[in-house]
């Protein structure tokens, strides 16, 4: 697929399903190179992301064995090679964080330095300091990170920013270290927790995940486990977007309303109407948006995942927001590509200035980055006429059928302009049912 191709102006109706969650799948994977036996991971996601780690454990020697629904079985009983390969590593960050786990299993691992979205500087000190604080010999070479340590040991880590990767890579690479660590300034995300839980199942001792603090009492072996993946609080987030941008009607499935809720805030402030259920949430629009500002942060603060697609619906939205981006500052690389389609945004630095326009018209752009893409998808839905969406790539890293489930809900889009893609994913009920919880 090179390209998407969406005429807009439909109102989006139905209901759609999310897949299970990119950001902790991946840190999971990492994780199940600790155990001895088989983990079977529940509702995964399948997206290039997942693709690429696969691929990354199986240069390790380790098996994965696909099945279909979303079972993804890995056994690191034998791992071959402790050492993860350029091509595949520079593919995506997370990929990275197998190195503490092989340290922990093996006492050795040589691990190319990390690529990924181009969304800002995202360097590796807090990994590496907080692995050097667990007792590893560290040094970097030509590119890669070379660890050594007999045993790790317990120690005190503080993180000067509560990185997500940083609190589940460190967290996990210590569940094997002799004695307790403490994680301070850690990320409090949903995946943290999710990964905290996960380990805890493979007989991990792991206190404090959601909170600022994390306790680790190191254990000698953890054994395989099943685990099933929270949903993807990401893609929820898209969808409402999208149902807000084209005044639409939407009921979410497979949701958390806990770890939605900091954005779910901030989109009834757009007039939107949120109705939360055990597990799902309704999403309807029935006029232009109003403007609001946010400022992204750290869990429990707006996502900077988010950042992007809220500022697509902010673009035709009744007034002027302003946007600050507090994570990653290179996050507006799509600025540029809604002003080609009629926004008029103004950015500098960290903050973008966006004043609302009755209406976006289509347009050529290209996404930059994962998140970029969909805001230029949500966009595109909501735009005057067709709009032509390039680097289709980014986005299939991190979203599962993202063609298919919003053809579902009568979004006119095709991957390179193929017309008959088989659409619906769940069946086109546009009534909420059950009683509101929030
Ligand atoms: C994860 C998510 C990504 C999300 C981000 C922030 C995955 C696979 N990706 O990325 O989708 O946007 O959290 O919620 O889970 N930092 C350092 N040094 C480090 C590590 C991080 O300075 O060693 C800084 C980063 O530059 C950034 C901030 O900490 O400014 C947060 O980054 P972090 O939470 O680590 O992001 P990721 O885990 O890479």
């Amino acid at each position: 697929m090179d390209k998407l191709i969406v005429t807009g102006g439909t109102r989006l109706e139905g209901t759609v399903e999310m897949s299970g969650g990119k950001n902790g799948c991946l840190a999971l994977m990492a994780g199940a190179l600790l155990a001895k036996g088989e983990t079977i991971l529940i509702n995964v996601p399948q997206i290039g992301d997942v693709r690429t780690m696969i691929e990354v454990l199986r240069a390790l020697g380790v098996r994965c064995d696909e099945e279909p629904g979303g079972v993804l079985k890995i056994d690191a009983t034998e791992i071959r090679t402790t050492e993860a390969p350029y091509e595949l590593v520079r593919k995506m960050r997370a990929s990275f964080c197998v190195l503490g786990p092989l340290l922990a299993r093996k006492g050795y691992a040589k691990v190319a330095m990390p690529g990924g979205c181009d969304i800002g500087a995202r360097p590796i000190d807090f990994h590496v300091k907080g692995i050097q604080t667990l007792g590893a010999h560290l040094v970097t070479d030509h590119g890669f990170v070379e660890v050594e340590a007999d045993r790790l040991h317990g120690g005190q880590i503080y993180l000067n920013f509560p990185s997500a990767g940083a609190t589940q890579h460190l967290m996990t690479t210590a569940a094997l270290a002799e004695g307790v660590t403490t994680i301070h300034n850690a990320a409090m995300e949903p995946e943290v927790v999710e990964v905290a839980a996960f380990l805890n199942k493979m007989g991990a001792r792991i206190e404090g995940a959601g909170t600022a603090t994390v306790r680790i009492e190191g254990v000698k072996e953890l054994r395989g486990t099943t685990f099933k993946l929270i949903p993807d609080r990401m893609e929820a987030g898209t969808f409402a977007v999208a149902a807000v941008i084209t005044m639409g009607d939407v009921r979410i499935e497979n949701i958390r309303p806990a770890d939605v809720e900091p954005f779910v805030m901030k989109l009834r402030e757009t007039g939107a109407i949120v109705d939360m259920y055990e597990n799902a949430m309704r999403v309807r629009c029935n006029a232009r948006p109003l403007a609001t500002d946010i400022m992204t942060m750290p869990h429990p603060g707006f996502p900077t995942d988010l950042q992007q697609p809220f500022a697509a619906m902010l673009s035709i939205a009744e007034g002027t927001s302003v946007v600050t981006e507090n994570v990653y500052e290179r996050r507006f690389k799509y600025v540029n590509e809604l002003v080609r389609m009629g926004a008029d945004i103004k950015q500098e630095g960290r903050t973008a200035i966006i004043t609302g326009v009755p209406k976006l018209t289509g347009a050529q752009t290209a996404a930059t980055d994962l998140r970029a893409g969909a805001a230029l998808v949500c966009a595109a839905l909501a735009a005057e006429g067709q709009s032509e969406i390039s680097g289709v790539e980014h986005i299939e890293r991190g979203y599962e059928n993202l063609v298919g489930k919003l053809r579902s809900l009568g979004a006119q889009i095709n991957d390179n302009g193929s017309e008959t893609k088989e659409a619906p994913t769940t069946e086109p009920v546009v009534q909420a049912s059950g009683s509101p919880v929030l």
